[in-house]
């Protein structure tokens, strides 16, 4: 089986190709959190997630954190724009064990407060080796390999400041909403971590810290969220083309 959490698609796409490839089953990271299902047993057991911040987004962790994984095969993939930090050791000591194999996939960054994805162009310039990186993972995980295969890894030091920025980044006072606004409560609905209610007819941030995930951003119909000073207004929204989220 295959553990994935994505907010924008990409790593559920990493999931899919694994998945029909390998014949492994899917499950929703979230799913078991919300059915507190943490622990199973298989031959092959693979997780999936983003980076954020150099480090696990908290729905990851907490996942990680409870979780009893019973496998012959333990592997795990971040998928990245930049750098996958250090998501594998954090990911290793939330689990509270090691990893048989650790994977990267560069994918589109959707840190759109910094990254730029507001054209194809832009996009593909994050997404050259995706297709060949992914049939990497396939191959191994099918021949069970075992170590440390992750790219643009960083040290130990700049990771564990991640870790400490992405208490800052995931403050939600940093979202906000525009006029354009619909009131349609795709936001409310689909927010991992129930940080948003909708009041008036508009999307209200009820708690003071969330994943960060930026689903409500790049999902939004009319692209009415934005992060900080609002050049994520100018630099687009983006989800996987590849998936159904
Ligand atoms: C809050 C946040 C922080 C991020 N930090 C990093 C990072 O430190 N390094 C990196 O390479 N990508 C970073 N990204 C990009 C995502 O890891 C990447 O786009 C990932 O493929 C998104 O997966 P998803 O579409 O399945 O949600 C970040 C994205 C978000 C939303
Ligand atoms: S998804 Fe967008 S349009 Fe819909 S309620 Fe949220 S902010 Fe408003
Ligand atoms: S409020 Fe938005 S960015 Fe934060 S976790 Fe929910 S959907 Fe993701």
């Amino acid at each position: 089986m295959i553990i994935y959490f994505s907010a924008t698609g990409n790593c559920q796409y990493v999931c899919q190709r694994i998945s029909a490839a390998t014949g492994d089953k899917m499950i929703s990271m979230l799913d078991c959190i919300n059915e507190n299902n943490y622990e199973f047993n298989d031959e092959v057991i693979g997780i999936v997630t983003p980076t954020y911040d150099y480090t696990l987004p908290t729905v990851t962790r907490e996942f990680l954190q409870n979780a009893k994984l019973h496998a012959e095969y333990l592997y795990f993939v971040a998928t990245y724009g930049t750098s996958p930090g250090g998501t594998a050791q954090h990911a290793k000591k939330a689990l509270g064990k090691a990893f048989n194999a650790y994977y990267s996939v560069r994918m589109a960054d959707t840190w759109t407060p910094t990254f730029d994805l507001s054209t194809p162009d832009k996009v593909a310039g994050f997404t050259a080796t995706t297709e060949s990186e992914i049939e990497k993972v396939i191959e191994k995980v099918k021949n069970r390999a075992e170590g440390q295969f992750m790219d643009h890894r960083a040290p130990a030091f700049f990771a564990s400041i991640g870790k400490a920025l992405y208490e800052n980044t995931r403050k939600t006072k940093h979202l906000w909403v525009e006029d354009s606004c619909i009131g349609c409560g795709l936001c409310a609905r689909k927010c991992p971590v129930q940080a948003i209610e909708m009041k008036n007819k508009k999307p209200v941030w009820v708690k003071d810290q969330c994943a960060m995930c930026l689903g409500c951003l790049h999902r939004c119909p009319k692209f009415a969220i934005q992060y900080g000073n609002g050049k994520t207004k100018l630099h687009g929204q983006y989800t996987n083309p590849h998936v159904k989220l």
